[in-house]
């Protein structure tokens, strides 16, 4: 089966993603749609996609668009998830998932009503480097693994016009990089029962950066931290009652871990990128399943639960 996949929103992710799609062995890029039809058109033209919508609802209902990835800021994820759904058409939506819960709901229920698949666009889940860790954590070559302690951290100049600075476009380091310690920490240690939260915010009124304290009430626990304001490796650590793993920086690429266990420790390489998560939704697409099981639709609710309680504790 090869999925026939549109792209929403035609901006900088959309545009690393229209490259990755050139190593995706089950799809192409057949369609783009935007706000206005100029744009989708020079988008078009740029990346070799054939058709071009001026608006989301068109792109949805284009009859030889089989899959709809969508790229808009988080809080104009939502609109566009609904209107793909009720189209019957299965959607990839960029991380963060939603930029609420309320949102995040009404999309999972939607797509659990009309069996229509949905996923978050965690990347980092199903980079091969990640796909490693789970087979050697399932082997217990770590052991129990009671803690995982990691940072991501990206330098961003205040810009006013950015939407990383601005609420109104879901900005803020919560949902832009802690999505992807959260995301991480959730798929390796499952849902904490406690959350203690630190962090400064911009005058914008988005958070700069945040430090999360995670308890589980057996006695596990993790710690994560991003920033804007600084500069930072964004590296992983899984800590293990017989060892433990280093996913290397940057961990959300995933290009290498090692294994600590014994005297010698053991570095693995891998390929990373885009196409891998393109895949899984393919292949999911095949079986007919309705979502994944890498990243299932309650990891996504967990997690938009999870940093929704950060902001609260950050007071927005
Ligand atoms: N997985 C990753 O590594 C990764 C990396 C970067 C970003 N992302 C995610 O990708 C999404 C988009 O990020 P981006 O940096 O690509 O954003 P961006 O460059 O600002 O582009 C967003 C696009 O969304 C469309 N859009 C629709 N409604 C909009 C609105 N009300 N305001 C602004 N734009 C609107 C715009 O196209 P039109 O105006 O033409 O409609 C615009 O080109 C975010 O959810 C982000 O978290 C993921």
């Amino acid at each position: 089966m090869r999925v026939r996949w549109g792209i929403a929103g035609p901006g900088r992710m959309a545009a690393t993603m229209a490259q990755a799609f050139a190593e995706v062995t089950n799809g192409e890029l057949v369609a783009v749609g935007s706000r206005a039809k100029e744009r989708a058109r020079s988008f078009a033209d740029e990346h070799g996609i054939p058709r071009t919508h001026g608006s989301y609802t068109q792109l949805c209902a284009d009859p030889g668009v089989d899959a709809v990835y969508i790229a808009t800021p988080h809080p104009q994820h939502t609109d566009i998830a609904l209107t793909a759904i009720a189209a019957g058409k299965p959607i990839l939506v960029e991380k963060a998932f939603t930029s609420t819960v309320a949102d995040t709901e009404r999309i999972v229920a939607a797509a659990r009503e009309a069996g229509v698949f949905a996923m978050e666009a965690m990347w980092t889940r199903f980079n091969p480097a990640i796909e490693r860790v789970r087979e050697l954590i399932a082997q217990g070559a770590i052991g129990q693994v009671p803690a995982v302690h990691g940072d991501l951290t990206a330098y961003r100049e205040f810009d006013s016009q950015d939407r990383l600075f601005n609420p109104d476009l879901g900005g803020g380091a919560v949902l832009d990089l802690g999505v992807y310690v959260m995301s991480f920490a959730q798929h390796f240690l499952g849902t904490p029962d406690t959350v203690h939260v630190a962090g400064g915010r911009f005058d914008s009124g988005v958070e700069g950066e945040f430090s999360v304290l995670w308890g589980y009430d057996d006695g596990r626990s993790s710690t994560l931290s991003g920033s804007f304001r600084t500069y930072g490796p964004g590296r992983m650590a899984l800590l293990g009652t017989q060892g433990w793993i280093d996913v290397h920086p940057r961990f959300h690429r995933s290009p290498s871990i090692t294994l600590w266990r014994g005297k010698e420790p053991e570095t693995m390489e891998f390929a990373s990128g885009y196409q891998f998560e393109v895949i899984h939704v393919g292949e999911c697409l095949a079986a007919g399943l309705t979502q994944s099981p890498i990243m299932p639709l309650d990891d996504t609710l967990a997690v938009q639960r999870l940093m929704a309680e950060a902001l609260r504790q950050l007071g927005r």
